[in-house]
């Protein structure tokens, strides 16, 4: 078994030859076939255990926890499935605490719509922002990453994700990367900061910039962002830039939607991560640890009036599954287990002084690795090289022979979008131990690795 790092195409083995090749599933070898997920572990047909720090995905933040399934089949025994046309108590109850949450963290008061999945999600929310006005761009961060559908991958930075669909296009406008390490010439935050909002400006202030008329008015819908971009590269937006970027666009006209999908639920610390800026987010999307991974489900929120009846009339947005019973009860007990969980803050506190020191202890050893940073539960770690995949792979099986406290590799997070960027985002219930064997297995990998320089 080697590990070599393969971007595309790979031959097919007879065993898989039914399964599309299309995901992630078949990027990298070996690909193992899991039996087992539990707590922040994983257990593979060959009996091999891997420490979880992608959190499936992101998904996972409480864990992988079979009891929220059982507790969610309790609320739905009576209630196993509706037409999504058909009101429950469970889902006004999920929507209520949902609305709640939202009004606790920006004073207003909103509507929630549910969906199926992160990519959908942001779908509704542009449906949102189109049933409010008629403007006809949407302006995205450069390696902003929102979703892979034929719409959503339109504002998603890969360019190889709708190459295939030829010349149809939706306007997008992409601001500078948020990442001031990227800059190899800005060397400061400060000078990264002035110049990035210089190139807004340009965009944005007349005709020269294409997007706004020769009396300055915008044409813009929507602005569309991360508060930490995941798949962009763990990229946490210096903080001036962010909120100079919201106060233009909001001038502009335009409404301000924030993904939640991956920062939401204390990914990033708190609930969710457009509070470590100073701004009302107008639409905001959930997703991911909504369900804990357990079903998929969504949900935007928009302050009021943009989901009042007279500008989102019954009708305008409907599927088969999305309110689907057991996806909201399932939300519903995760709702009930943040709820219960009292000391979160300190837990994800204590989370990233780990990570942070791990992180920095491989910065500081391996060459390979240039910098890196934690912010809350999630990890990042700047490569010299686009090498993070490789990394990955060597991280799975690191500990094959002598595993560290019963683990054999960790599942770390890379992107081909960022694929100089090591993501860690444990499940947020992993404990103090497993931290430290992560610390142990991150240590190997790196040295391992060292080879790859
Ligand atoms: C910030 C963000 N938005 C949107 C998505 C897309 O969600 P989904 O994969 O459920 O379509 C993701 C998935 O990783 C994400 O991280």
């Amino acid at each position: 078994m080697g590990n070599k790092y393969v971007v595309g195409h790979r031959s097919e083995s007879s065993k898989t030859s039914f399964v599309a090749h299309g995901d992630f599933i078949y990027r990298h070898e070996p690909v193992p076939i899991f039996i087992k997920a539990k707590g922040s572990a994983l257990e593979d047909i060959g009996g091999y255990r891997y420490l979880s720090a992608d959190a499936a995905n992101g998904t996972a933040n409480l864990g992988f926890d079979a009891s929220i399934l059982k507790e969610s089949w309790k609320k739905v025994e009576k209630i196993p499935s509706m037409p999504s046309f058909c009101e429950t108590e469970l889902r006004l109850r999920v929507a209520k605490r949902l609305a709640n949450l939202f009004y606790k963290a920006t004073g207003e008061q909103g509507k929630v719509a549910f969906e199926l999945g992160g990519a959908q999600g942001v779908e509704l929310a542009i449906k949102v922002v189109k049933s409010n006005h008629r403007k006809s761009q949407f302006a995205v961060f450069e390696g902003g990453y929102h979703g892979r559908s034929i719409f959503i991958s339109q504002l998603s930075a890969s360019h190889r994700y709708r190459a295939f669909l030829g010349d149809w296009r939706i306007p997008v406008i992409r601001l500078p990367y948020p990442d001031v390490e990227y800059s190899t010439y800005l060397k400061t935050e400060e000078a990264f900061v002035n110049a990035a909002l210089d190139s807004v400006d340009r965009i944005t202030r007349g005709e020269i910039g294409g997007v706004v008329t020769n009396k300055g008015e915008g044409d813009i819908a929507a602005l569309i962002i991360e508060p930490v971009l995941n798949a962009g590269g763990i990229v946490k937006p210096p903080k001036r830039y962010l909120e100079a970027v919201v106060k233009r666009f909001r001038e502009l006209g335009a409404l301000i939607v924030v993904d939640e999908i991956f920062c939401g639920f204390h990914r990033t610390g708190p609930m969710f991560g457009f509070e470590h800026y100073d701004f009302i987010p107008d639409i905001v999307i959930l997703s991911k640890a909504l369900t804990n991974g357990l079903a998929p489900l969504s949900c935007v929120w928009a302050k009021n009036p943009y989901m009042m009846p007279e500008r989102f009339p019954p009708g305008t947005h409907s599927s088969t599954f999305t309110n689907n019973t057991l996806s909201l009860a399932i939300a519903d007990t995760v709702l009930d287990r943040y709820a219960q969980w009292k000391t979160i803050h300190a837990d994800v506190n204590r989370i990233e002084r780990k990570l942070s020191e791990m992180i920095s202890a491989v910065v500081k050893e391996f060459p390979i690795a240039k910098s890196g940073y934690a912010i809350g539960a999630l990890g990042r770690i700047v490569l010299r090289k686009n090498i993070a995949g490789q990394i990955d792979d060597f991280a799975m099986t690191i500990a094959r022979k002598n595993a560290v406290n019963g683990f054999h590799g960790a599942i770390l997070a890379s992107t081909g979008l960022s694929p100089h960027v090591l993501a860690i985002n444990p499940p947020l219930t992993i404990t103090q131990r497993e931290l430290e064997v992560l610390r142990i297995l991150l240590i190997q990998t790196f040295a391992a690795a060292q080879s790859l320089l």
